[in-house]
C-alpha cells in the first residue's frame, strides 16, 4: 500500500503488525499501542516541532539512567502509571495488606537482621522508631519465617544510595518472621522528602505546576514460601502531603500512626529511650 493518510495509516499499521506477530499476547500489547498513539497525536495535532520534544524528553530520560538512577520508573510514577499497573493488577477487596509502587530505591540483598535490631548505620541524633507487627494469612493465622524487607530515606530526604556520605545499607534490613509471625526494628522516624527533580521528570512537574513531595512513609517488601509476596509502604498519619503524594502511591489502608510512646519495658527491650516512636503495623499475605 502507498499513499498513507491520517485517516489510513492506523488500521495499515495495526493490520501489518497484527499479521506478522507470532506472540499473541505481544500482538495485543503491540497493536493496542500503536492504537492509542496514533489517537493520541492525532487527538492534539501533535506538531512536529512537539514530537521532536517528546523524543528529546525521552532520550534525556533514558540518558539519566544509570544503575543507581532509573527516570524512566519515576517518569511513570509521576504520570500515575505505576499505580494503575498496581491498581490492575492488585484490585481491591482482598484480605491482605494492600500493594503500592516499588519506587526506585529498592536494593537487592539488604542485610538479613535478628529481630528487634536497627537498620541506623549512622546516627545523626534523629528520634528513633521501634516498627513491629505480625505478618499473618488470610485467616489471620500467624506465618513463621516470612521476609520482611525494610527501606527508608534518612532525615536528610536522602536514600543511602543518593547519599555520598550515607554508609553502605543505612536504614535498610530484612527481617525474619519469629514463630508467632512477630516482627521488630528499630528505624529512623521518616520525614516527608522530594523524588528526584533534577533530571527530565523534574522539568516535567516545573512546567506542569507540580510538586515533587512524598509524604512520610516506610517501604517494605513482606514475602513468605506459599504466600503472593507484598510490596508496600506504611505512610505516617497526619502528613501534610498524604492527599498530594508526587506519585499517587497512598492507600488509605497504609496510613498508619506514629505515636509517642513511653513504655520502659518496651524501651528496655529495644535499647531505646522513652519517649521514642512507635509504629505498629501487621501485614496479611494471600496464599498464592
Ligand atoms: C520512593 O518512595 O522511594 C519513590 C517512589 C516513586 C518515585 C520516587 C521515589
Ligand atoms: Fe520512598
Amino acid at each position: 500500500m502507498r499513499d498513507y493518510t491520517v485517516d489510513n495509516i492506523t488500521e495499515a499499521v495495526v493490520k501489518e503488525y497484527s499479521s506478522k506477530t507470532p506472540d499473541p499476547r505481544m500482538r495485543e500489547i503491540i497493536t493496542s499501542f500503536i492504537e492509542h498513539m496514533h489517537a493520541f497525536v492525532k487527538d492534539v495535532e501533535l506538531t512536529e516541532a512537539e514530537w521532536f520534544e517528546g523524543v528529546q524528553f525521552l532520550t534525556d530520560t533514558g540518558q539519566m539512567c544509570d544503575e543507581k538512577r532509573q527516570e524512566f520508573i519515576l517518569l511513570s510514577d509521576t504520570l500515575g502509571v505505576s499505580m494503575l499497573v498496581d491498581a490492575v493488577n492488585h484490585p481491591k477487596g482482598g484480605m491482605g495488606t494492600e500493594s503500592t509502587v516499588l519506587g526506585p530505591f529498592h536494593v537487592e540483598g539488604a542485610p538479613k537482621q535478628e529481630n528487634g535490631t536497627s537498620i541506623i548505620r549512622r546516627d545523626i541524633g534523629v528520634a528513633p522508631t521501634l516498627i513491629m507487627g505480625k505478618v499473618t494469612d488470610a485467616g489471620g493465622e500467624s506465618i513463621m519465617g516470612a521476609t520482611v524487607d525494610v527501606w527508608q530515606t534518612s532525615a536528610n530526604g536522602l536514600y543511602d544510595i543518593q547519599d555520598k556520605d550515607a554508609p553502605e545499607w543505612n536504614l535498610r534490613g530484612r527481617f525474619s518472621t519469629a514463630p508467632d509471625g512477630s516482627y521488630a526494628l528499630v528505624s529512623e522516624t521518616p520525614v516527608s522528602y522530594s523524588i528526584p527533580t533534577d533530571g527530565p521528570v523534574g522539568r516535567m512537574l516545573e512546567a506542569t505546576g507540580r510538586h515533587g513531595m512524598r509524604p512520610a512513609h516506610v517501604h517494605f517488601i513482606v514475602s513468605a514460601d506459599g504466600y503472593k509476596s507484598v510490596t508496600t509502604h506504611v505512610f505516617v498519619s497526619g502528613d501534610k502531603y498524604i492527599d498530594s503524594d508526587a506519585v499517587f502511591a497512598t492507600k488509605q489502608s497504609l496510613v498508619a500512626e506514629f505515636n509517642q510512646c513511653d513504655d520502659e519495658d518496651l524501651a528496655e527491650r529495644y535499647g531505646l529511650t522513652t519517649p521514642f516512636t512507635l509504629l505498629q503495623y501487621d501485614f496479611g499475605l494471600m496464599a498464592g
